[in-house]
This record gives structure tokens, C-alpha cells and sequence, in this order.
């Protein structure tokens, strides 16, 4: 196993029902790191930019909308196998279909306000990360 960086969303409904450091427990003790963390309130650019790949679905307007509605916590994560960790600790995308335990069965209720969302693969997650940080705002543990 490698040890990897993820970013990971809280996104504003999640922030809104004040379960910010319900949800740091969560990454705290499936063994991640947050390494670098900043609350944003994003403008309709940076969110439209964020999920551009997603620009031709028929949900981007609602997704772009939601996002900007409030503020967002926005970290990098750091593990062993920090990438596949968050998604399982997340659950699924629709909380309906999310197993007991997760993330967005616990404070999800809806497929388009999910609670959080975490990048999907290693080259998403470095684009994700350089998106929301410069380098020198990582903090890796010194000890
Ligand atoms: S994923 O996570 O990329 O595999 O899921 P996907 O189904 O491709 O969805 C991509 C993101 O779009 C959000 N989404 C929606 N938003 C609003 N309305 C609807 N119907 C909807 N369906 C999907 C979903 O939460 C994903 O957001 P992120 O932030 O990437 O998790």
C-alpha cells in the first residue's frame, strides 16, 4: 500500500448541520491525516471549474448551484491508501445506496446534497489538490 493524498469536500449541507468535526473524526480514525485545511465560500467560477468534466451533465447547473449556496471545508488527506480510504469511509454517491456507517448514510440525505465529496483516482486527486493549494500550505507530520 502507498501512502497517498486525497482532497476531501465538506460540502455546504454538511457544513450547515454543523458536523464538521463529526465527519474529521470519521477520516481520524480510519488512520488519515488532514494535512492542509481552508473554509471557502466558492465563487460560481471556482465551483464551475472544479467540476468542469462533469459540465455536460444534466446536473451540473443544480451541482454548481448547491455548492455555492454556503460554505464549503475543503482538506488534503493523507494515508495509506488515502484515495479508496475516504470513498469507502464516504459511501455512496446516493445515500440511499450508501452501506450503514458511512459518511453520507449518516448525514446525507439526498444524491445531490451529499455531504462530502473526495477525488477518485491519483491523478484526479493531484490535479483536486494543486486546484485548492499551493505546495507550501501542505503540512505533513514532522513527528
Ligand atoms: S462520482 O462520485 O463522480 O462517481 O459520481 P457521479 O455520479 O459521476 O457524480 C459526479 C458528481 O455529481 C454529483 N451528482 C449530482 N449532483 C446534483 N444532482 C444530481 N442528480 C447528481 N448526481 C450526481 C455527485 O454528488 C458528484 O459530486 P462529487 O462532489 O464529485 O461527489
Amino acid at each position: 500500500m502507498a501512502v497517498e493524498r486525497t482532497i476531501s469536500i465538506i460540502k455546504p449541507d454538511a457544513v450547515a448541520k454543523n458536523v464538521i468535526g463529526a465527519i474529521y473524526s470519521r477520516f481520524e480514525q480510519a488512520g488519515l491525516q488532514i494535512v492542509a485545511a481552508k473554509m471557502l465560500h466558492l465563487s460560481r467560477e471556482q465551483a464551475e471549474g472544479f467540476y468542469a468534466v462533469h459540465r455536460e451533465r444534466g446536473f451540473f447547473n443544480d451541482l454548481v448551484g448547491f455548492m455555492i449556496s454556503g460554505p464549503v471545508m475543503v482538506q488534503v488527506l493523507e494515508g495509506e491508501d488515502a484515495i479508496l480510504k475516504n470513498r469507502e469511509i464516504m459511501g455512496a454517491t446516493n445515500p440511499k445506496d450508501a452501506a450503514p456507517g458511512t459518511i453520507r448514510a449518516d448525514f446525507a440525505v439526498s444524491i445531490d446534497e451529499n455531504a462530502v465529496h473526495g477525488s477518485d483516482s491519483p491523478e484526479t486527486a493531484a490535479q483536486e489538490i494543486a486546484y485548492f493549494f499551493q505546495p507550501n500550505e501542505l503540512c505533513p507530520r514532522t513527528r
